[in-house]
């Protein structure tokens, strides 16, 4: 794939143009763009990122995005719907959290940007309430190694340390004994979670929980993945351990509701157990020339059309849409992992549910990689130990794909044992697969250069209309 494979085929502008141009020309070429680009995802080839698949719900989303995308939630005189639709986003998933089973103080959430903005407001909302009732000046937090990168950019942003748990490598679920040594005087929260990124595996949230009340610290469950998804594998019956507000040391969690919750990109819930370390959150400025300011977070001006068709997904879909689509996604994981398992050469990581993970102990798994990207499949690669992760969403779910990827999958691990035989290196190691013998100063540095790069080249025109 090229970075810019629209060069040369539209018109690039490096400034305003002019004369505006005709909508129904701006509408065809973006109408081309995002159909050669949905074509990809709709083979059902493509691990996670697109959740939902079903362009007729995302038609009725964007209808409803549309009425409000120009509505500024923070000015709720003019716009009381948001109030509705943020408030009903916030109940519902505090519903589906068990926020009923709390009865000691009333819970309460934020609507935020997506998972990393769920996690830097609930870092943040720890670190102020220690500061405000502790008194800690040097806060830590305590996640576990497999916790997404939002905690690590919480602690760059707002000056935490953090400091990682081990996971067990069989189980990949967090080492709670090291966790709990890891705890001292200045930690504000604990994290876990439900499931993590890599694994798609469960952290033992009700041990982390029964830490959390011993040692008098938060507890962060990050169900930015699963908070839509396993709730509706335990009432299909299956063994999801709970994870939520019935558990009592739980004091925050982080939902999705742009990932399995099936709304558009743009979109999370944080649901705190006690509101009042949401309104840490709360930011005034009462002496300011341009009037009194307020809001509840991060963000100034919100788009009220990612409330409103966020809530329109949810209430369109119910529980019962919900618990189907749940069905179809871990009927589908375990056609999967079946797949994965017929070959010894192929080990699961964990016990996953909806999202896994495998590695090889015979092989170079990228082997494995490299022949399946050739069949147009698109994984995530992870490292130590390298590893492939599928994390199955609704494109998955068509018919034939978990077939065609038990086929593919057969294919890729003779491919592999051939390659390995042969004493070759998989090309997509260098990209995805770890550094041998751990990652030296001088390998980081270099990587972070290629990092820059990529980056840059996002936010950047071709080469050629610079
Ligand atoms: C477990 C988990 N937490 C947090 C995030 C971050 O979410 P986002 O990319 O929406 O910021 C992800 C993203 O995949 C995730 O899998």
């Amino acid at each position: 794939m090229t970075d810019y494979p629209y060069a040369g085929r539209f018109r690039s502008y490096e400034r305003l143009p002019e004369e505006g141009r005709p909508r129904a020309e701006i509408l065809a070429e973006v109408r081309e763009m995002a159909a050669q680009e949905d074509a990809f995802w709709e083979t059902g080839k493509a691990s996670g990122t697109v959740y939902c698949g079903d362009h007729e719900h995302y038609d009725f989303m964007t209808e409803t995005y549309g009425l409000f995308g120009h509505a500024n939630v923070l000015q709720r005189d003019m716009f009381p719907s948001a109030t509705k639709f943020e408030g009903e986003i916030l109940a519902m998933t505090l519903d589906l959290m068990h926020g009923g089973a709390v009865t000691e103080t009333d819970p309460g959430g934020l609507v935020t940007t997506g998972g990393t903005g769920s996690i830097l407001h609930a870092m943040l909302a720890y670190r102020d309430a220690a500061a405000r009732h502790r008194g800690i000046a040097r806060p830590n937090i305590v996640k576990p190694e497999t916790a997404h990168p939002a905690f690590d950019k919480a602690g760059h942003l707002f000056g935490i340390e953090v400091r990682e748990a081990p996971a067990d490598p069989r189980t990949t679920l967090v080492d709670v004994t090291a966790a709990a040594g890891l705890i001292d005087a200045n930690t504000v929260a604990v994290i876990g979670s439900a499931g993590n990124y890599g694994y798609g595996t469960i952290d033992p949230i009700a041990d982390l929980s029964e830490l959390a009340l011993i040692r008098g610290v938060g507890l962060h469950v990050d169900a930015c993945l699963g908070g839509f998804v396993l709730p509706f594998g335990e009432e299909l019956g299956l063994d999801i351990p709970p994870f939520d507000f019935r558990l009592p040391g739980v004091t925050s969690i982080s939902a999705d509701t742009h990932k399995y919750g099936y709304g558009l990109k743009g979109t999370s819930t944080l649901l705190f157990r006690d509101s009042a370390l949401r309104n840490e959150l709360y930011f005034f400025h009462t002496g300011w020339s341009g009037g009194k300011y307020l809001s509840p977070g991060i963000e100034g001006s919100r788009s009220g059309g990612l409330l409103a068709a966020t809530w329109a997904g949810m209430v369109r879909l119910g529980r019962a849409g919900y618990r189907r689509y749940a069905e179809q996604i871990f009927g589908t994981a375990r056609q999967m992992l079946e797949a994965v398992r017929s070959h010894p050469e192929l080990r699961v990581m964990g016990e996953p549910t909806f999202l896994f993970s495998f590695t090889s102990d015979v092989f170079d798994i990228y082997h494995v990689y490299d022949f399946m990207s050739g069949r147009g499949w698109r994984f995530n690669g992870q490292q130590y130990p390298d590893a492939i992760h599928m994390a199955v969403t609704r494109p998955q779910t068509r018919p034939g794909v978990a077939d065609a990827f038990a086929a593919d999958l057969a294919d890729a691990v003779r491919y592999a044992a051939e390659r390995h035989e042969a004493g070759e290196s998989p090309l997509s190691g260098a990209v995805y697969g770890g550094v041998p013998g751990g990652l030296t100063e001088e390998a980081d540095d270099f990587i972070r250069q290629i990092m820059t790069g990529i980056l840059d080249t996002q936010q950047s025109l071709p080469p050629a209309a610079r």
